[in-house]
This record gives structure tokens, C-alpha cells and sequence, in this order.
């Protein structure tokens, strides 16, 4: 048990009181961040003087060592508090006396704050990238659908005919949103805490705008009360992730439904598929259930971090040690599930035949609608005539597509020859005028955009994606 305030004690803490406060078990994911907010500390520390010259460069370079030494296998254990104890402990053992005074005018309140701000900037663009790729195999199946046609579904009723490639478009339009959501984090966390103190400030000379320049940040926080216990960034970057694993679920739920024997649209491919134990026949989508399933748990980390955060009394309290774990499966969790959907949708096949036969029917009433309202009749009206079409159509088990001229004729006058040709599924997504329209004109044009942001995304992601 190694721990940081023996002055105050004369007794030790109780083992399992500590074991039970300690986060060094998860919080050593931290390491890293700490060192480098460690380093700049102490370069601000030597540019106000409270350092010597001689001190700074030992400790910079004791941890610099210890930094290269985390990928000794074993090196990041012990039964230290956190990470930050582990870090001190390390470094005194390494350079003595020197070590000792790292610490000077700093507090773990603001250090704990600083790393998990220096971690999240770190590992964003990864869980970016990957969102990215995901986004990248919706375009793919953009592309290979051409201009397949399929049902688009309100309250899951067939409505109108669109391009399968506008459906793929509609998953990649929600994706996006949140890569972008993903990187206003970074905007959020963007703001240097240290100089912070405990609570109250530094009561040495920090130039603190020097230091977030050093570490990368673009302002310092504004009130250090505030500051020590801020952890927005932490419920914005869960919020980021729920709302994407939301999107993944109903992405998932829909290539369930479609991939059911009833639909028929989807296959899945062999790899992205499990079987029965029991049943012969079965190929069950386990990978996509499980991605609907974890949406819960995502959903979870933010419900539950605000309820931490809710209670709370001014200034740090240990409650926020809680933002780790969350933070941490948060960001597993959803580079797993994003890993799961890209296979599943870069190797999903579509059934062209079944998806195009699907798209006609009753859906094209609409379409019957304005052939009447091109003809002069009020809306409201050809609506209804549609209507009756379709209730006597139905009761007899006939569609548009069987009736005779002069049929059409007795349900309205204006009905001529040319109906039956202007009253397909093409013609009804050709119809379509506006640039977000299922026209496919418009879907060319989408998807090129969508090429063109994804070329730009690898060029300024390409390190992380590399
Ligand atoms: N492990 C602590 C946390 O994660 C670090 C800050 C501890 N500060 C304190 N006064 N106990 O929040």
C-alpha cells in the first residue's frame, strides 16, 4: 500500500478502505498522459523558478526514462493509489530528492483533469477513423446497388419507392453527424486545468498560457473551483458515443428485419453470421444483435454519469474517479461495435430481385395521386379517389398494374392511356425534384459529395487510420 499523505497519520489505512479507493488498476491506461503532463509541469515549474535548471533537466529526463520503460512488460504494476502515485513513486526511486519535488504547486484534482483531457484528445481520432471506415462500406454498397430499387417504410408499412443506394446514403448522413459530434469533443476538452490547485489556484508564478501552449491546448479554464471538478467534456464525449451507438442499433435492427426469411433484402455473409446448436437450418445475425445490445450499455455510461455528476458539492470530489471506467468502456465498447458493423456491412450482399419486386404495389398511389393532381385535380381529392382505387383494388386481390383503360377510367375521367407507363416504381423516384430526394440524379450527386468528404477525411486522419 503506497500512499501520499503519511504526515497527517499516525495510522495506516485499512487495506480493503484502500483497495476499494484505489484506480491504479484501470487508470494506468492513463500513464502516458501523465508523464506528458508531468514533463510540461515541470518546464513551467523551471521557467517561474521554483525549479533549478539542473533539477528540471533530471526529472525531465528521469521521465523521459520511465515513459520508455511502460512497454517493459510488468512495468505498470503495483499497489499504488493511481497513476499519479505510481508516477512519483517511480521517478523517486529513479532520481531521489529531485523527485520529490514534482509535485511542487500541483494537485492530483487538477492532474486528473489534465491527463484524461490529454487521453481523450489522444484516442478520439482513432474511434473517428473507425467510424470513418464504417461510413466508407455504406458508400461501398452505395455504389454496387446502381439503381436498385427497394421500399422505403414508415411505421415499417411499405410507402414509397427509393434507390437502394438512398437507403445506404441515409445510414452514412446519420454516421457522419456523429464523426462530427465525435470531434466537437475535442473542442470541448480543449482547456488547460492546471494551475488549478486543489481548489483555489496555484500560489506559484505558472504561466499557464505558456504551459497550454507547451501541452497543446488553445485557453486555460476560466475558474479553478470549476475546473477541478469539470468534467463536461467527459458526459459530451458519452453523449457522442451513446448517440452513435443508437445509430448503430437501428442500423443494426434493419439489416435483422431485412435479412429475416419475411423480407428477404439482406444476406448476410457466412463470416458475419453464427448458426444454431439445435437447428439445421438456422443463420442467426449474433454480431448485429450484440451491437444493438451494447447500445444499451452505452446508453448506460451516460445515464449514469450524469447521475454522478448530479449530486455534487462544489470542488473535486472522489465520486468523479467514477469517469474513468466509464470513459474507458465507453470508448471498447464502441470501437468493438464499429469493427463488428463494418464486416457485417462491407461483406453484406443485396437481393436486387426481391428488394425491386417489393417496390411497387400500392406504394405507387401517391404516384397515382399526382397523375390526377397533374391534371387539375385538388390533392385532396385525388387522394381520395387513390384511396377508394386501392380498397376496392384490394379486396378483390388486384393492383394498379391489372386494371384495363377503361378501368382506370370509371375510378376517374381524367385517367388515360398514359397511366399505366407513368405510374412505375423508376418513374416514381424519378419524380422526386428535390436535391435530398431519392431521384436518381440526386443520389449520383449525394454520393459523390460523400466520396469527396470521405477522400478529405483520410487526408487528415491518415496518420491514425495508417
Ligand atoms: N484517482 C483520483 C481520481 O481519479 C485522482 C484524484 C484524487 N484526488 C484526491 N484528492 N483524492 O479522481
Amino acid at each position: 500500500m503506497a500512499h501520499l499523505w503519511s504526515g497527517r497519520f499516525a495510522g495506516e489505512p485499512d487495506a480493503d478502505l484502500f483497495a476499494f479507493g484505489s484506480s491504479f488498476r484501470f487508470d494506468r491506461r492513463l500513464f502516458e498522459d501523465d508523464v506528458t503532463g508531468s514533463r510540461a509541469w515541470v518546464r513551467a515549474l523551471a521557467r517561474a523558478g521554483v525549479l533549478t535548471a539542473d533539477d528540471a533537466v533530471a526529472l525531465d529526463a528521469a521521465l523521459a526514462a520511465l515513459a520508455a520503460d511502460a512497454h517493459t512488460p510488468g512495468f505498470l504494476d503495483g499497489d499504488d493509489e493511481d497513476v499519479h502515485a505510481f508516477v512519483e513513486r517511480k521517478l523517486v526511486e529513479r532520481v531521489g530528492e529531485a523527485g520529490k519535488r514534482l509535485h511542487t504547486g500541483r494537485s492530483r484534482n487538477e492532474q486528473v483533469a489534465l491527463d484524461l483531457r490529454l487521453y481523450l484528445r489522444r484516442r478520439l481520432p482513432r474511434l473517428r477513423a473507425a467510424l470513418v471506415g464504417l461510413i466508407d462500406a455504406c458508400r461501398a454498397q452505395a455504389v454496387a446497388a446502381g439503381e436498385t430499387l427497394m421500399p422505403a417504410y414508415t411505421h415499417l408499412r411499405r410507402a414509397q419507392p427509393i434507390l437502394v443506394a438512398h437507403y445506404w446514403l441515409a445510414h452514412a448522413a446519420a454516421l457522419r453527424r456523429d464523426a462530427e459530434r465525435l470531434a466537437a469533443v475535442g473542442d470541448d476538452l480543449d482547456a488547460l486545468p492546471s494551475g488549478s490547485g486543489a481548489v483555489a489556484g496555484c500560489a506559484y508564478a505558472i504561466d499557464v498560457d505558456a504551459l497550454a501552449r507547451d501541452l497543446g491546448f488553445s485557453r486555460v479554464v476560466a475558474n479553478s473551483l470549476d475546473a477541478t471538478s469539470d468534467r463536461d467534456f467527459v458526459a459530451t464525449f458519452l453523449f457522442a458515443v451513446a448517440l452513435t451507438a443508437v445509430h448503430l442499433s437501428r442500423l443494426g435492427e434493419d439489416i435483422i428485419v431485412f435479412g429475416s426469411e419475411e423480407f428477404g433484402f439482406f444476406e448476410l455473409d457466412d463470416r458475419a453470421a453464427t448458426g444454431s446448436s439445435l437447428m439445421p437450418q438456422k443463420k442467426n445475425p449474433d454480431p448485429v444483435e450484440l451491437v444493438r445490445g451494447k447500445s444499451g450499455r452505452l446508453i448506460g455510461h451516460l445515464a449514469a454519469w450524469l447521475t454522478t455528476l448530479k449530486g455534487l458539492p462544489s470542488g473535486y470530489n472522489k465520486d468523479l474517479q467514477e469517469d474513468k471506467e466509464a470513459v474507458f468502456d465507453a470508448e471498447d465498447t464502441l470501437a468493438g461495435s464499429l469493427a463488428a458493423m463494418t464486416i457485417v456491412v462491407s461483406t453484406l450482399s443485396v437481393r436486387g430481385a426481391v428488394t425491386t419486386r417489393a417496390a411497387g404495389g400500392f406504394m405507387l398511389a401517391t404516384d397515382v395521386a399526382d397523375f390526377l393532381v397533374a391534371r387539375g385535380v385538388p390533392f385532396r381529392e385525388a387522394h381520395e379517389v387513390v384511396g377508394t382505387m386501392v380498397r376496392v383494388l384490394g379486396e378483390s386481390g388486384r393492383g394498379f398494374e391489372d386494371l384495363a383503360p377503361g378501368e382506370w377510367r370509371a375510378f376517374h375521367p381524367l385517367f388515360d392511356e398514359s397511366v399505366a407507363g407513368a405510374v412505375t416504381a423508376r418513374q416514381s423516384v424519378e419524380a422526386r425534384q428535390t436535391p435530398q430526394s431519392t431521384r436518381p440524379s440526386a443520389v449520383a450527386a449525394a454520393l459523390d459529395e460523400l466520396t469527396g468528404w470521405l477522400a478529405n477525411q483520410s487526408e487528415t486522419s491518415g496518420r491514425q487510420r495508417g
